[in-house]
């Protein structure tokens, strides 16, 4: 069997960005015959981005209420919260051993922080903790341990796959005595949405503060962030070319070939960028509005999210435990009996 794994970061409430780029694409890989998925709550890297506990326990069941709306089923899947697999940062202390500084010099988001810091004149390490500086490693070791084959991701997301595989290469040389103890993952990346744009064009984030809510605040709230996409000046009646806009990438991403050539021919056509917002909106919405009641009910009920992440963290560890011991011997430790 194939096992797929992607995990979401509880740090915010989930957008079209993560619905687009991980949640729908891993729902459908899990409905798959011969997959056996693996999604979880990434609530170790929430603590590198934020420090508010009551922030990412509300973010877990968002998102958490989210995967399940949109069509997961717990049976099915080993879906689990991070922080309830003890073996994911041993086994990240384990690869962070092997894995070269320069290698994590080289991440973009590590990278991102510093020039930040140079270009406002400031020591180049400033305000950079070791969590982000070695957050790919942390990544590394959620994928590794489970030893999965794809993994559905967003774009942004290239490069930590890249340095699983790497890392993973390194520790198969290291340890495996011929035979490979890690799985080297592939990235599974949706052409027509690779990055979803935000509300002013770059890539939809949290930390741009861009996004659109998926389910939060109704369908109200979605079609007011609509609004508020970022356009050129060109009047109704003027040709627009599609695909130099953001609307028409955000269209792509949730209709089918054949709506978004119709899509596509009305802006040349010179359809108003008012009008196409409400195609976009009706568009989206067709899809979540199914979703939306199946979300509220289930964040009125936290109980049974909470019981559906205890079942999952026992079916991830029936795996990650006896894993662990296995690399545990691997590299010289003893395993406590
Ligand atoms: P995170 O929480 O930032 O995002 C979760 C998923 O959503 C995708 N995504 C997007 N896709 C398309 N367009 C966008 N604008 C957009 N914004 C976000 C991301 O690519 C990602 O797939 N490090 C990860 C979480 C993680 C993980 C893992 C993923 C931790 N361990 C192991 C896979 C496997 C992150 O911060 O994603």
């Amino acid at each position: 069997n194939t096992r797929v794994l992607t995990g979401i970061t509880t740090s915010g409430t989930p957008h079209l960005g993560n619905y687009a780029g991980a949640i729908r694409p891993s729902v459908q890989a899990s409905n798959l015959p011969e997959v056996d998925a693996f999604y979880f709550m990434a609530d170790y890297h929430a603590l590198i981005k934020c420090d508010d506990p009551q922030r990412i326990a509300r973010s877990r069941l968002e998102i958490a209420a989210t995967w399940i709306a949109a069509g997961l089923d717990p049976d099915k899947v080993t879906f689990y919260r991070q922080s309830d697999i003890p073996e994911i940062p041993e086994l990240c202390w384990m690869l962070t051993c092997v894995t070269a500084k320069g290698l994590m010099n080289r991440a973009h988001a590590y990278k991102a922080s510093v020039d930040q810091n140079i270009a406002r004149q400031a020591e180049p390490d400033d305000g950079i903790t070791m969590g982000l500086f070695s957050y790919p490693i942390l990544m590394a070791a959620d994928i590794l341990l489970f030893n999965a084959h794809r993994v559905p991701v967003g774009r942004d997301q290239i490069q930590h796959l890249e340095m699983t595989r790497d890392i993973a290469q390194r520790f198969n040389n290291l340890y495996g005595q011929g035979t490979d103890l890690f799985v080297l993952p592939e990235v599974q990346i949706d052409d027509d949405v690779a990055t979803l744009p935000g509300l002013d064009g770059r890539k939809m984030s949290k930390s741009y503060d861009n996004t659109i809510p998926l389910f939060e605040g109704g369908s109200k709230a979605l079609r007011s962030a609509v609004k508020r996409i970022v356009t050129d000046s060109l009047e109704p009646g003027q040709p627009k070319d599609a695909d130099g806009s953001h609307l028409y990438m955000l269209y792509r991403a949730f209709a089918t070939p054949a709506e978004s050539r119709i899509f596509r021919e009305q802006l040349q056509a010179g359809l108003g960028w008012g009008d196409a917002k409400e195609l976009l909106s009706d568009r989206i919405e067709q899809d979540l509005a199914p979703m939306r009641d199946r979300y509220a009910d289930l964040m009125a009920h936290p109980e049974r999210i909470e019981d559906i992440l205890q079942v999952g963290a026992a079916k991830a560890r029936a795996l990650s435990r006896p894993f662990m011991a296995r690399l545990r011997e691997a590299v010289g430790l003893r395993t406590a009996v």
